[in-house]
């Protein structure tokens, strides 16, 4: 395992430069890659790794890590176990928040979202006071339709919490549809290139573009101009995307972060 923000190793406020930033993440994402550090599936690790070096790149101490659609809540806790792991690292207080209506998949409205591979009660959450036991302290659980439960949780999210990665995992179009006003706040609530995971394209033989988190994606960027959701296919993360906030201040050039966001793949 590897001793990096341990007190006997090299840590991050020793970086002074991008180039030892790059470094520091490398070996924190080659730790994870290869099983050194036990958090849960790589993918979110690695997610949130990106997360925390952008944070960190933009002097953002604060920012909020969600789920949405936590069914028996395997996913959430390997959140949080990442959380745990990488926040004291980069000193970034993470908070995680899963979205889901404990009920299982609503019934799908129509072709575009999958009636042929999903159907309704799927997934359905055994017990949401179970869940939230296992929970730590820095995550919570919020139960309900994402169309009534997000609308109400960001109005109360304070602006100094930025939106650090969301993993999108509602498997519907229309679900997907319904949770994108989480995407379309003013742009200091983000990082400037959220990372963002996309559970239900390329892998089925069903998955297209005009159907499911595809089309859910094409819309939201046809209707948002300073706004792209963009996978990096050429990234070793499982469907890794980010979302692209044009509009904000450090892509703008209206204000500069702490250190320039050469973030790579780490
Ligand atoms: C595939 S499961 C999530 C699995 C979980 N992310 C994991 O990896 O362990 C999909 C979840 O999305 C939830 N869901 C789908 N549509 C929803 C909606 N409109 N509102 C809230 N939850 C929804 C379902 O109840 C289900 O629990």
């Amino acid at each position: 395992m590897n001793n990096l923000g341990k007190s006997s190793g090299p840590k991050i406020s020793d970086c002074k430069t991008t180039a030892q930033l790059q470094n520091f993440c490398r070996e924190i994402g080659r730790d994870i890659r290869q099983g050194k550090v036990k958090i849960g599936r790589v993918h979110y690790a690695l997610s949130l790794l990106q997360t925390c070096a952008q944070a960190y790149h933009c002097g953002y101490d604060e920012v909020v890590s969600v789920e949405l659609g936590v069914a028996g809540g395997a996913g959430l806790l390997d959140m949080c176990s990442a959380a745990e792991h990488l926040g004291p690292i980069f000193g970034i207080d993470i908070r995680v928040v899963g979205f889901d209506n404990a009920t299982g998949l609503p019934a799908p409205k129509d072709y575009r979202d999958h009636p042929e591979m999903w159907q309704q009660t799927m997934f359905k959450m055994p017990d949401p006071d179970i869940l939230r036991a296992k929970l730590p302290k820095f995550a919570e659980l919020i139960v309900g339709d994402v169309a009534d439960t997000i609308p109400g949780w960001l109005e109360a999210k304070p602006l100094s919490r930025k939106m650090g990665f969301v993993s999108v995992d509602v498997d519907y179009y229309s679900s997907t549809l319904s949770a994108f006003p989480m995407f379309e706040m003013a742009p200091e609530h983000y990082l400037p290139a959220m990372p963002l995971y996309f559970d239900d394209m390329n892998t089925c033989i069903t998955y297209n573009s005009r159907c499911g988190e595809p089309l859910a994606i094409a819309e939201f960027n046809e209707r948002n101009p300073m706004r792209i959701i963009e996978e990096k296919p050429t990234w070793a993360i499982r469907n890794f995307h980010a979302l692209h906030v044009l509009d904000h201040p450090f892509r703008q050039g209206t204000a500069l972060p702490k250190f320039p966001l050469q973030v790579v793949q780490y």
